[in-house]
């Protein structure tokens, strides 16, 4: 149980008798005092009585004997002064729990997280980033929670693309494209293939012909597309794998593992009377989109000239979850909002799904210092790949070893994107994201890494804490709200959450750390108790950097 809860805990029932029936204690963390009550406000507004009156009513009746002092304050706020000896106790608990007290969820659930869905052929640009980062963060939290979770990463390997794409590798030779397939990054060859396609009538027709082979089933066709896509997968899996990212090759669910599942979606919609005909395309209407003109606006479900595109297949995968799992979330940028909520809204029409089964977590942008999109210096689209390795080789500067590096580099780039609130652009600079004292992903490695040299002059650590000075209590009491950090991170699906947490926690450390000498202290005790406090300190950023996906390295 976190602070916070017992704390309500054992408010509760003074809350309840003056209540006459059930009212929420509200406790949060406070500026004025330790933690504060605001439940009384509430409470009075609904009882028609003075808030300071119940208030002073709730502090009468209520017993925190042995665990904390009440006060009322301003208008009807309760402050909460913990017992140091609580505190102390509750530092042990945390201490001695590997978890450091975040409980498992009592109703596990199954879950999918769609989440990077990059593009065979074409370069992760730092949209798929967003996605990628945000995702394995939800998926390390929700499974930390005790969550079954299912990693679906929606490839992008179907579609008209793959004409124009297999047909040039029909020209190139395959002996001859080998070497450049190998390299994994199709950017090149994407490019010449569009070069022809955009150029060469002839090569446009053929292409459009390989994409009917492709659709059929054509067995060259298709053994050649699963050498293209075979390529890409190799490469994301190593872009994965520098991102310190969890997603492996048994996550691919691409678009065209929905294929044979098409053309039964457009009937059972059809049977249930949601399709309609619309210039040759049938379409779906849901509910409540309608464009500038009033007019409603469809999802294509199947294309004039027969094809398939990216809803039906969305319209599939969505079928398919609903029946698999009890949640399913998309970790797609915001630009998709409206294709989401109009599939999902087909989705709930069908009775595919359920309320709360499926929702579309949305991200921002990344902005650069100028505040517009990120490019580079050449105007061009920021490369996934370019920036991970500017990042390492920047960050090289700050660590001794390669391994290190990368794992400041990395942790730079994932901390930038992961503690701002995702539904927001951001804007991403370097001297920021590598800085070692501000908001910075290693600015908290360096609290780690600091804590850790610490530790090996300090000697064998006891489960102690000195709590005698204003900074020590204050640690004291951040280091108690890593539960909640973790459970409103997950709840929410707001890794941000969980991020500001783990800076307030290396703020508050060096707080102390600046404050209150640990190897020199005045006593042996206060010194067991200050290096305990440290090693917690550690303990709790690593466990919390971890559910981020972001390692803290030793040395720094
Ligand atoms: N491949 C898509 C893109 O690059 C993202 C896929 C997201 N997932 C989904 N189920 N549509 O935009």
């Amino acid at each position: 149980m976190s602070i916070e809860e017992l704390l309500a805990a054992r408010l509760r029932p003074a809350f309840d008798q003056v209540a006459g029936g059930t009212a929420d204690p509200a406790v949060r963390r406070s500026q004025h005092a330790d933690y504060q009550a605001d439940g009384a406000l509430a409470l009075a507004r609904g009882l028609g009585r003075a808030p300071r009156e119940v208030a002073a009513e709730v502090v009468a009746r209520a017993d925190l004997a042995g665990l904390a002092d009440l006060e009322v304050v301003g208008p009807g706020f309760i402050n909460i002064t913990v017992h140091t000896s609580a505190v102390h106790s509750l530092l042990l608990k945390l201490y001695a729990d590997s978890r450091h007290g975040v409980p498992t969820v009592a109703a596990p659930q199954t879950v999918l997280v769609d989440y990077s869905g990059p593009n065979v052929a074409k370069e992760m640009h730092v949209g798929h980033l967003r996605s990628t980062v945000i995702g394995d963060a939800i998926v390390r939290l929700l499974e930390f929670q005790g969550h079954h979770v299912t990693r679906a990463n929606h490839l992008g390997d179907w579609g008209t693309p793959f004409g124009m794409l297999i047909e040039h590798l029909v020209d190139v030779g395959e002996q001859e494209a080998a070497h450049e397939l190998s390299v994994g990054d199709l950017t090149g060859f994407y490019q010449a293939a569009r070069r022809k396609f955009d150029g060469d009538p002839d090569f446009k027709r053929r292409a459009q012909l390989r994409v009917v082979a492709l659709q059929s089933g054509d067995e060259t066709t298709r053994r050649l597309w699963r050498l293209l896509v075979d390529e890409s997968e190799k490469y994301f899996l190593s872009v994965y794998s520098t991102l310190d990212v969890t997603l492996s090759a048994a996550d691919f669910q691409g678009e065209s593992t929905y294929n044979d599942e098409l053309a039964d979606v457009v009937d059972e919609l059809s049977a249930l009377g949601l399709l309609r005909e619309s210039d040759g395309a049938l379409c779906a209407f849901p509910d409540g989109f309608t464009g500038r003109d009033g007019a409603p606006m469809p999802v294509i479900v199947r294309k004039e000239d027969g094809g398939y595109n990216y809803s039906a297949t969305d319209l599939a995968a969505l079928r398919r979850r609903c029946r698999a799992y009890e949640r399913a979330v998309y970790v797609v940028g915001t630009p998709q909002k409206q294709h989401f909520a109009m599939v999902f809204a087909v989705g709930v029409a069908a009775g595919w799904v359920q309320p709360g089964q499926v929702e579309h977590i949305a991200f921002g942008s990344i902005l650069g210092p100028d505040g517009k999109m990120l490019k580079t210096r050449a105007g061009d689209s920021v490369k996934l790949s370019a920036l991970l390795d500017e990042a390492v080789s920047r960050a090289a500067a700050l660590a001794p070893t390669p391994d290190v590096a990368h794992s400041v580099g990395i942790g730079a780039v994932k901390y930038a994107d992961l503690s701002s609130d995702r539904v927001k652009d951001y804007v991403f600079a370097w001297d920021r994201a590598l800085s070692l004292t501000g908001d910075s992903g290693a600015y908290l490695q360096y609290a780690y890494a600091r804590i850790q040299s610490l530790l090996a002059k300090g000697g064998a650590v006891e489960p102690a804490f000195s709590l005698d000075v204003p900074s020590e209590r204050a640690l004291a009491l951040q280091l108690l709200g890593f539960p909640s950090a973790v459970t409103a991170a997950a709840t929410a699906l707001q890794p941000h959450r969980l991020a500001g947490y783990l800076h307030g926690l290396a703020t508050a450390y060096s707080a102390f750390y600046e404050e209150c000498p640990v190897l020199r202290a005045p006593t042996a005790e206060i010194r067991a108790g200050r290096l305990g406090l440290a090693d917690l300190t550690g303990r709790v950023l690593t466990l919390g950097l971890s559910l981020l996906g972001i390692r803290t390295p030793t040395p720094l």
